[in-house]
């Protein structure tokens, strides 16, 4: 565990039982301040990973996957919404796991998943929950939450998981891979510098779905995890969204 390839800096570490955290640094001569592209691993009977990672990406993430588990071991590959962070080695992953299907919403499904994946995915309904194992995973829709019609969370029940994607987006090259300091300050200014929300209308509705679910652990895509009261947190989100 720890650097799995030293000239990206690419790490790999585990966030919360059986979830690891591969995250890959971006320089700042991409986004001033540096960046990183988080994926998250959960292992168990089906192991999936949210986020594939960009396209031109796959050789590490394949790496940092492998140090934990044989590739051909993932059964979901999963995403939030279709981006190139988010799905842009779908098809990489999939050749390289002959067992794996994309694991999305709905929307993502027939809009895009369908016609771009070399496999046709698992479809996943709101609310709808997948046992792995041990873990299992509850989908929620959220359209445009921060953006992308197609958008939507993962769920991990058993370590009280939110795979909250591009929520709470954070920048940096090198955070800890888990937090208790604030996040939203930071993704906040962050969010300040790059307008990423789609700013549409049922934002709090959806976020006090998220925070029902009561997370103690935020795996977010970009920065560190955070551990501490998730449901707290998502609503002093909201309350900023509505300034
Ligand atoms: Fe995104
Ligand atoms: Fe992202």
């Amino acid at each position: 565990m720890g650097v799995t390839n030293k000239e990206s800096g690419t790490n790999v570490n585990e966030i919360a039982a059986g979830i690891y955290r591969i995250s890959t640094p971006v320089g700042p001569e991409v986004i001033p301040g540096g960046f990183t592209i988080n994926q998250y691993l959960i292992v168990d009977d089906q192991s999936l990973i949210f986020h594939t990672g960009l396209r031109k990406m796959f050789p590490l993430v394949r790496e940092a996957v492998a140090s934990v588990i044989p590739v051909e071991r993932l059964r979901y590959i999963a995403f939030s919404h279709v981006e190139a962070d988010e799905c842009g080695a779908l098809n990489q992953w999939l050749a390289a796991a002959p067992d794996a299907v994309p694991l999305c919403g709905r929307i993502a499904a027939s809009v895009s998943i369908e016609d771009l994946a070399d496999r046709m995915p698992r479809a996943i309904a709101d609310g709808e929950a997948i046992e792995i194992g041990t873990h299992s995973v509850q989908w929620f829709d959220a359209p445009h939450l921060p953006h992308a019609w197609e958008c939507g969370f993962l769920m991990e029940k058993s370590t009280g998981t939110l795979l909250c994607g591009d929520l709470f987006t954070q920048p940096g090259a090198h955070p800890a891979p888990i937090t208790e300091s604030d996040i939203l300050g930071p993704s906040e200014a962050f969010r300040g510098r790059m307008d990423y929300f789609s700013h549409s209308r049922n934002t709090r509705g959806m976020i006090e779905r998220l925070a029902a679910a009561n997370p103690t652990t935020l795996a977010c895509m970009h920065g560190s995890a955070w551990w501490g009261d998730g449901a707290a947190l998502l609503r002093m989100l909201a309350d900023t969204l509505d300034k």
